[in-house]
């Protein structure tokens, strides 16, 4: 996981100071340091916060577990004085001779990876892939194409240059892209009626009405962005390469899709090393158009908000297992949602045969589950519906450890954390408000 994000237990705390947040929020903060044991040597500090005008309203002490000599104070101060406190940590350090074990209030906040609060902070996203889109592996078919790798610089500057409300560049697709496109889009969409859950049969007539979805034609992101937004809320943003899982997942919570726009070599048309437009196309987005699905992708999105990294991966697992590979129950029959699956006309085929193994959506089982990224899956979860894969996230991000909940507040696109009183009234006035209009409408209908 990239380091920016992962500012837990730096080496920073030497220098910090051990103050943190009482727990009852009413502006008292705590101090611990340690002393040797002398006689007037507490007397010596207690003079300090007199001088700098800082009111203890709580202290106590006991004998230091680390040195038999020294004791260790902890006490409480009114927070109104926090200016004069780092010249008191130096003094106490420097012309007392205290030991002082620290941790600040911004390290107590720090121990939360750092996550974008509003759509527009996920801009800092742009220049931060784990690979940059035409730096290809020595095993890319087009490793050996410079003019594929220069096309492919074009589509990583888009990305690289967009920003939170622009439109998406339109791009002119060249015949050989829209030959290799017309392919695949030809070679799936027999697969589709059989193969694809009802969600993505139900929505893929639609994207070839609005969005330009034709064999003969690579749709625009924009109009698709359009599209979905007008469905679920649901937009796209182009990405150069691959972003870390932290950060894609964060894209989720916004309910903004980080989307390729460049096309596969055209040497192997139903292969591809990575996500390119046509499995964002013909995989993921029909689905971003279903309002049950886009609900489950987003809590995916927002149960990674600020979450640890052991659960990052977890559920990153999740989302490989759903949102890429997923089945789903169709009556008595499986259907393929995952956008991997959908972009495969061999995985479709094969998900669907007797050979891979086929499990229930459980996601502390799933969450663990190891899975190869370059062949077949040799097992699928099924999810009952997505509502039910949606109540199953939810009970998931109960054990993520943060100490806050979160909520997307669509009208200022911001992630509003659930940690006071505050936040809290403000929710129930919207949920109070949202019942009174259910009543109503109850009232008119019945
Ligand atoms: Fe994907």
């Amino acid at each position: 996981m990239d380091s920016q994000h992962c500012r837990v237990n730096g080496d920073s705390f030497q220098e910090s100071s051990y103050i943190e947040d009482s727990p009852n929020k009413n502006g008292v903060i705590s101090l611990i340091f340690s002393l040797k044991e002398e006689v007037g040597a507490l007397a010596k500090v207690l003079r300090t916060f007199e001088e700098k005008g800082i009111n203890l309203t709580h202290i106590e002490s006991r004998p230091s577990r680390l040195n038999k000599d020294e004791y260790e104070f902890f006490i409480n101060l009114e927070g109104k004085n926090v200016p004069a406190l780092d010249k008191i940590i130096k003094s106490l350090r420097s012309d007392i001779g205290a030991t002082v074990h620290e941790l600040s209030r911004t390290k107590k906040k720090d121990t939360v990876p750092w996550f974008p609060r509003s759509i527009q902070e996920l801009d800092r996203f742009a220049n931060q892939i784990l690979s940059y889109g035409a730096e290809l592996d020595a095993d890319h078919p087009g490793f050996k194409d410079p003019v594929y790798r220069a096309r492919r610089k074009e589509f990583a500057d888009i990305a690289y240059n967009y920003r939170h409300g622009q439109p998406i560049p339109r791009v002119t697709y060249t015949e050989e892209e829209k030959k290799t496109w017309g392919t695949v889009f030809r070679e799936l969409k027999t697969l589709y009626p059989t193969h694809a859950c009802y969600e993505h049969n139900h929505v893929f007539p639609l994207l070839e009405k609005y969005c330009g979805y034709r064999e003969d034609n690579i749709p625009q992101l924009e109009d698709i962005s359009n599209f979905l937004q007008s469905c679920t809320g649901f937009r796209l943003r182009p990405v150069a390469g691959l972003l870390s899982s932290r950060d894609f997942l964060a894209g989720l919570a916004f309910r903004v899709f980080h989307s390729t726009q460049y096309i596969r070599h055209a040497s192997k048309p139903m292969y591809t090393p990575e996500p390119d437009i046509c499995h964002e196309l013909l995989g993921h987005v029909p689905l971003f158009a279903d309002p049950s699905f886009a609900q489950f992708s987003q809590e995916i999105g927002l149960a990674s908000l600020g979450a640890p990294d052991d659960f990052i991966e977890k559920l990153a697992t999740v989302y490989w297992f759903t949102v890429e590979f997923g089945l789903c129950k169709e009556g008595d029959a499986l259907k393929a949602y995952g956008a991997g699956l959908l972009s495969s006309f061999g995985e479709l085929q094969y998900c669907l045969s007797s050979k891979p193994e086929i499990q229930p959506l459980v996601l502390e089982k799933t969450s663990l589950q190891k899975y190869p990224v370059t062949e077949f899956q040799p097992v699928y979860y099924v999810a009952e519906s997505f509502k039910d894969a949606k109540d199953k996230l939810r009970k998931f991000a109960e054990t993520i450890p943060r100490p806050f909940s979160v909520r997307y507040n669509p009208y200022t696109q911001r992630i509003e954390v659930l940690d006071n009183a505050k936040q809290l009234k403000n929710l129930a006035d919207t949920i109070n408000s949202e019942i009174g209009i259910l009543c109503n409408a109850l009232q008119k209908i019945r």
